[in-house]
Formats: structure tokens, C-alpha cells, sequence
């Protein structure tokens, strides 16, 4: 219905000459030039478009708008490349299709509209680290002996997970004390599950779907239940952080 009203008033906008600022109801979206250089957002938009009838004008980024993607520390994090982080700021508030547009965008759907976007077979935009899966909610309140029985049975395959073992550190895989050192360390243990390379061996009951037919998990797999992660997460939060200096950025 609404694709149908937005269609007709364009067919009568052109029909009645030039058309300036599109309908009334097109959202409006100020996007840098640098981004509107890239080609994403040519990407990005129709696809929207196609699936909710919501048009959307870009517009550059000094001109009234309903949002505004930036690479300034403003609003949400939707997606990051070349050298930055783009967010998403609502404008106006009241507009219904604004939300949903940042909904879509930082939706299953939209995410991986980001990611198809290629330019000689390499994608230059993906969804920020922090957004890419929803942490679940895991509080700090399960049991940190359980958590630290599982972290050794379920992680200490990989990481180092307590003091005990630090000997065996062996390079490349970070150790519990340094990820707790991270500002946003709960965060990243909240959706560990969904972070390389852990995706491709890991299954959180009720959280995780079934590994693809085609890519069984490569090792024995770590199945745990959102439980055992909490008990996991409130060990973490009791270590001590490793003193790593200057703050790390972990790639
Ligand atoms: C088979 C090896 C392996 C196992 C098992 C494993 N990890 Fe990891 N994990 C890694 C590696 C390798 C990295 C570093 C990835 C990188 O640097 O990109 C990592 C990174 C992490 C990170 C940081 C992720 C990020 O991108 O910030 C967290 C949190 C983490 N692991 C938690 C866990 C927890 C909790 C468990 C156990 C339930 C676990 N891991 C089991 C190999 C493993």
C-alpha cells in the first residue's frame, strides 16, 4: 500500500515537472563524500528500498537530513572500513522510517548487505566488532568456580585461562588476563561465540545455530549452555587484568 502511494506521487510529482527534493515522505540521509565516493550506500539503499518501500535520498553531509551516517563518535556503530567506523544518528526522532532504517541496518539482513557489497572481490565494509552479534545477556552472578573449572575445560585448549598455567603461554592466542585488561572485555566474552575464530567450533545451546552441513566443526566442538558462560564471565570479571602498559586496541 504504502509502496503503491509512494510510487503514484512520484509518477504525479514527475508528471508535473522537475522534481527537486523527491516526495515528502523520502527519507532523508546525509552522508560525507568519502562514503558517497565508495559506492555502499548505491549498494545499500535500493536493497532497503526493495524490501520496506521506504525511499531515501542521499543528501551531503551539511544538508538537513532525518539521519546521518558519520565517522565522528555520535550515535551507533553500524559498520566499519577503510580506516573508520561509521555510525548512524537519528535526526528525527519522530520519524517512523528513520528507525526503521536503522533498524534494517544493523539487522541480520543488513549486515549482511554490508558485507556483499564487493569491489574486486573483496568487501571494504563490515560490521563493526562491537555490533556484529548481539551479546547476549549474561550477568557477572554465576558460579566463578564452576567458571573457572569450565574456562580450563572448555577454553584452556587455546588460552591461557589462570595462573596456574601461564607458563604455558604460547603466542598468538590472547590469555584470559590480557582480554580482561580490554575496556570492553565482558562484552567480547558475552559474544565470544560469534567472534573468530570461535564461530566455527562453538555451539551455545539455544543460542548458536547448527554448524553448517558442509563446515562440521574442524575440532572436538565446545558446547556449552549460556549458564556455563555466565559462570565463565564471572570468573573473568574476579581476574586480575594483565598490566599490558599502554591501553591495547585488540584487533
Ligand atoms: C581452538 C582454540 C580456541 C578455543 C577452544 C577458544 N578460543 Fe577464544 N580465541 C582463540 C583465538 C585464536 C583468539 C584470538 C582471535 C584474534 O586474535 O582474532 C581468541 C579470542 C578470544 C576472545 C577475544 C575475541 C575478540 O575478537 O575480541 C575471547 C573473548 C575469547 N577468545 C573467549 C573464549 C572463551 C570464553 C572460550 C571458551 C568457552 C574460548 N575463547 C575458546 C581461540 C580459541
Amino acid at each position: 500500500m504504502r509502496r503503491f502511494i509512494v510510487s503514484s506521487c512520484l509518477a504525479l510529482a514527475s508528471a508535473l515537472g522537475p522534481v527537486t527534493a523527491a516526495t515528502a515522505q523520502d527519507l532523508r540521509l546525509a552522508v560525507p563524500p568519502a562514503l558517497i565516493d565508495s559506492g555502499l550506500l548505491d549498494y545499500v539503499v535500493p536493497r532497503f528500498s526493495l524490501k520496506t518501500g521506504v525511499r531515501i535520498d542521499v543528501v551531503g553531509a551539511q544538508d538537513s537530513a532525518d539521519l546521518a551516517l558519520t565517522n565522528q563518535t555520535a550515535g551507533t556503530p553500524v559498520f566499519q572500513g577503510p580506516n573508520a567506523i561509521w555510525s548512524l544518528m537519528i535526526l528525527n526522532t519522530g520519524s517512523a522510517d528513520a528507525a526503521r532504517f536503522a533498524d534494517w541496518l544493523s539487522s541480520e539482513i543488513g549486515r549482511r548487505t554490508i558485507t556483499g557489497f564487493q569491489i574486486d572481490g573483496s568487501a571494504p565494509f563490515s560490521p563493526p566488532q562491537a555490533v556484529r552479534a548481539k551479546a547476549v545477556a549474561v550477568s557477572f552472578d554465576g558460579d566463578a568456580a564452576l567458571g573457572k573449572t569450565l574456562s580450563d575445560d572448555l577454553c584452556g585448549r587455546c588460552h591461557v585461562v589462570m595462573n596456574e598455567k601461564r607458563m604455558n603461554d604460547i603466542g598468538s592466542t590472547p590469555s584470559f588476563f590480557v582480554l580482561r585488561a580490554m575496556r570492553d572485555w565482558d562484552s567480547r566474552f558475552q559474544s565470544f561465540f560469534a567472534l573468530n575464530p570461535h564461530p566455527a567450533f562453538t555451539q551455545i545451546q539455544d543460542v548458536t545455530p547448527p554448524f553448517p552441513i558442509d563446515r562440521p566443526s574442524p575440532i572436538a566442538p565446545v558446547e556449552m549452555t549460556l549458564d556455563e558462560l555466565e559462570a565463565i564471565l564471572a570468573y573473568v570479571s574476579d581476574l586480575e587484568p594483565a598490566d599490558l602498559g599502554a591501553p591495547i586496541e585488540h584487533q
